[in-house]
């Protein structure tokens, strides 16, 4: 057997198993692939489990732990999306909670002020503009009150959100983004620059939008082959690189519109991919092995031949959603179904994925939110806050370093990405690149006034297109819509044939029975 998956030894427990033993040990369990000249096959030197034990790695985040918060924090009576897609299903910043949402006729998500906790009456106002479920949804890094929304209606709509949340129901998207001629399912706001929104169909295109013209301005529409699972920015924003069905991690510069590292069959199951960038540059991903373990690994995009480390889990069958945190380099793994929270620190020393500890519960999670760091409550050294779906309820689970100071402890919390942009959208579609603007949280973080997104479309109608639902509107600069529409066309066209053909074949037969009928009823008299 070849490829990583069938490489790599380990303990013949299980990770669930494990569960009860010591740090040193799991990340024993947790051990890396060597890095090995190309060509040879890497080995794996297992030392004696026993000497193994002795070394106890140091770190300040060994025993952080999680703890869910009490029954009236969390935010109750909410009927969590079934759609089957295996987004996040929830989006959180520092104030608001956003959550799709079970509708009839649509496609609808909760956004709830994060104080507003407690029973969610069902006439609780939603953001309901589009017409089929909603996929994915994603808070704008520089703009706490603008949220995008990816959808099965083959839309992106950005929603501006007021200052103290809904009081009524909100069908007016900022505007509406339209260029897929199939359902989106991922949206994902660039880090760095402003109003510059990305966005993935299942129609295996990628589309880069200046969101305050409304414009799509990159369609990578030749990449992948097949259905794209996850897609992350690098920390400045200049690469992305994305999980795709095809088993392939690939690594793009979406300005050169180039494929500049891939690789094929980084995870062998046929099951779904994540794949994140790390500050460093390198690629964190979780899939599925071809005896459908669920793995994880990390790579160097320099060469992709090898991962840097590769790690077997379990068999559950949750997709399992990586959150990474850049300042403490800590990544936490939530399966889809589970009903625990695993997290990693991932340094660059072998192992290179250490294994930390697990949160764990008794109900299997719908989904999951993750808290932007300045959203945390450094008094108390909170480290991450998840926002846990169940299938009725919002629960809040908080990470915490334990600490007996008071003082801010500045080594947990470096300088970290704020709300103000470093770029505006422009400046990075003419090949500009930068980080993030830092700040610091040592005397917590209070939400600055946002001002309003507006939106000078150009190249686009003014008023909202609203008789032509279908999806190969307007703003797409390439061939791509009208060639997907001559191809829509082609389609109805056969099958509306089929359907010509299915019913005169129903007629005849029609006429037949009726007639053996007769006949059946002569011979009866
Ligand atoms: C990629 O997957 C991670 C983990 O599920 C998620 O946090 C992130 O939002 C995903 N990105 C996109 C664009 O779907
Ligand atoms: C942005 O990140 C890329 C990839 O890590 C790096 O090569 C480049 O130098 C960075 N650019 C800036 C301006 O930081």
């Amino acid at each position: 057997a070849s490829g990583p998956g069938s490489r790599l030894e380990r303990p013949g427990s299980s990770w669930a198993e494990e569960h009860g033993c010591s740090p040193a040990c799991q990340s024993f369990v947790a051990s890396a692939q060597p890095r090995a000249p190309s060509g040879e096959r890497p080995s794996l030197h297992m030392p004696q489990k026993d000497t193994m034990r002795r070394v106890v790695r140091q770190s300040k985040f060994r025993h952080v732990f999680g703890q869910a918060v009490k029954n009236d924090q969390c935010y109750d009576d909410i009927r969590v999306s079934r759609v089957t897609w295996d987004s996040s299903f929830c989006a959180v910043n520092p104030r608001f909670v956003a959550i799709i949402i079970e509708a009839s006729g649509g496609g609808a998500f909760l956004v709830l002020p994060l104080h507003k906790t407690g029973r969610i009456d069902k006439s609780y106002p939603t953001v309901c503009g589009h017409t089929g479920p909603v996929l994915d949804i994603d808070w704008c890094p520089h703009n706490d009150q603008v949220i995008a929304s990816g959808s099965e209606d083959c839309t992106v709509m950005v929603w501006q959100i007021p200052e103290n949340g809904l009081t009524l129901s909100l069908t007016e998207p900022v505007v509406i983004l339209e260029g897929h001629s199939k359902r989106v399912g991922i949206v994902a706001w660039h880090p760095t620059a402003r109003n510059v929104l990305l966005s993935a169909g299942c129609d295996n295109a990628i589309i880069i939008w200046n969101v305050g013209t409304g414009e799509a301005l990159i369609n990578l529409d030749d990449m992948h082959s097949d259905m794209i699972y996850n897609v992350s920015w690098n920390r400045n924003g200049s690469l992305i690189c994305t999980a795709s069905k095809d088993k392939k991690v690939r690594v793009i510069d979406p300005r050169k519109q180039e494929i500049i590292a891939e690789k094929e069959k980084a995870h062998e199951g046929a099951r779904p991919m994540r794949a994140i960038f790390l500050a460093d540059g390198n690629v964190f991903t979780t899939g599925f092995s071809r005896m459908s373990e669920r793995q994880l690994a990390l790579w160097n995009p320099k060469n992709m031949e090898e991962p840097i480390a590769l790690h077997e889990m379990d068999t559950s069958n949750g997709v399992l959603l990586p959150f990474y945190d850049p300042d403490t380099s800590i990544i936490y793994l939530c399966g889809k179904g589970d009903s625990s929270i695993r997290y990693f620190e991932i340094t660059d020393e072998s192992p290179y994925v250490h294994y930390l500890n697990t949160f764990s519960s008794k109900e299997p999670q719908r989904g999951m939110g993750y808290m932007p760091k300045r959203g945390l409550d450094v008094n108390k050294c909170e480290i991450a806050r998840f926002f846990k779906l169940h299938e009725r309820k919002c629960e809040p689970i908080i990470m915490t370093v334990p600490r007996k100071s008071d003082l801010f402890q500045d080594d947990l919390y470096p300088d970290t990405a704020g709300p103000e942009a470093a770029l505006e959208a422009e400046e990075w579609f003419e090949g500009r690149n930068a980080d993030p603007i830092l700040i610091s949280l040592k005397h917590g973080y209070i939400p600055g006034k946002n001002r309003d997104l507006k939106v000078v479309k150009k190249n686009i109608l003014d008023s909202k297109p609203t008789a032509n639902k279908k999806c190969d509107l307007i703003s797409v600069p390439k061939k791509t819509a009208d060639m997907a529409g001559v191809q829509n066309e082609a389609k109805l066209d056969e099958i509306l044939k089929e359907i010509k053909s299915i019913k005169d074949t129903i007629c005849n037969q029609d006429e037949r029975i009726s007639k053996l009928e007769q006949q059946m009823a002569k011979i009866a008299a």
